[in-house]
């Protein structure tokens, strides 16, 4: 059964609209566990656009089940990681002119310096996930980094066409598939929603799911907790008879 680790980039998007302090995010994550969230999920971006340092540090005293970190693989997160001690940390790539995470790393093509960083990370007691497309040679790569976990990007599944969500499924199938054979464990996120997420959670071997804007989305009518549980219940308890092709008429 998978798990669901909650994203609250946006609420902190929310508060720096105004620059001001509501809402804080740190009093949401404690909203989200209630819930029922798995693990606390924040992307301290290097341009500090949503999720601050201040944000991270508090997040990592208060949260009671996990706190994942996404990051950019700078030196100056790195030090921020080793500082702050949460529980993950998921590298992505960064660009600053992209809305949010567009593509998976290419650990394949930085495979030396990555390899370096996972280490120190993890030596330093942090879990370390790659998120990376569920293209063979990544996590070939990945596998081959040290990490333990990888993150499949489901971007091109969640915004796939109805004539090709069964393909972009079956390749985040296959890539599940091929990371465990490898020896990696498998979360997977990115454009997740309400109506696409049961596919995703149950494929076999998928062990936890990042969610953000959609879950924020509907917690504008019903409340972050309320949404929170709804989500969690598509995701541990996935209709089976959606795994290939879903939205097929
Ligand atoms: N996983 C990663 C690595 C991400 O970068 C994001 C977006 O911040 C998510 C999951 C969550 O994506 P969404 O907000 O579309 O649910």
């Amino acid at each position: 059964m998978a798990s669901l680790g909650v994203n609250i980039d946006h609420i902190a998007g929310v508060r720096q609209a105004r620059r001001t302090v509501e809402p804080d995010p740190v009093s949401y994550a404690l909203l989200a566990e209630l819930g029922g969230a798995d693990g606390i999920t924040v992307h301290l971006r290097e341009d500090r656009r949503h999720i601050q340092d201040r944000d991270v540090q508090l997040l990592r005293e208060v949260v009671r089940s996990r706190l994942n970190l996404e990051m950019a693989a700078t030196a100056e997160m790195e030090v921020m990681a080793l500082g702050i001690k949460p529980h993950m940390v998921t590298l992505v790539p960064e660009k600053r002119q992209e809305v949010t995470t567009e593509g998976g790393l290419d650990v394949a093509g930085q495979l030396g310096s990555l390899t370096g960083l996972v280490g120190r990370l993890q030596e330093a007691g942090i879990g370390v996930s790659l998120f990376v497309d569920a293209a063979p040679a990544q996590l070939e790569a990945s596998a081959a980094s040290g990490a333990r976990w990888v993150e499949l990007h489901t971007g091109t599944y969640a915004e796939a066409s109805w004539g090709r969500q069964a393909k972009e499924l079956a390749r985040l199938t296959e890539g599940c598939f091929l990371a465990r054979s490898l020896g990696l464990r498998v979360n997977a996120g990115h454009g997740l929603t309400y109506q696409n997420v049961e596919p995703v959670a149950a494929i076999e071997g998928m062990e936890e799911l990042n969610i953000g804007h959609t879950i924020v989305a509907r917690a504008l009518a019903v409340g972050l907790e309320q949404a929170v549980r709804q989500m969690k219940a598509l995701v541990q308890n996935p209709r089976r008879d959606l795994l290939f092709g879903s939205s097929q008429p």
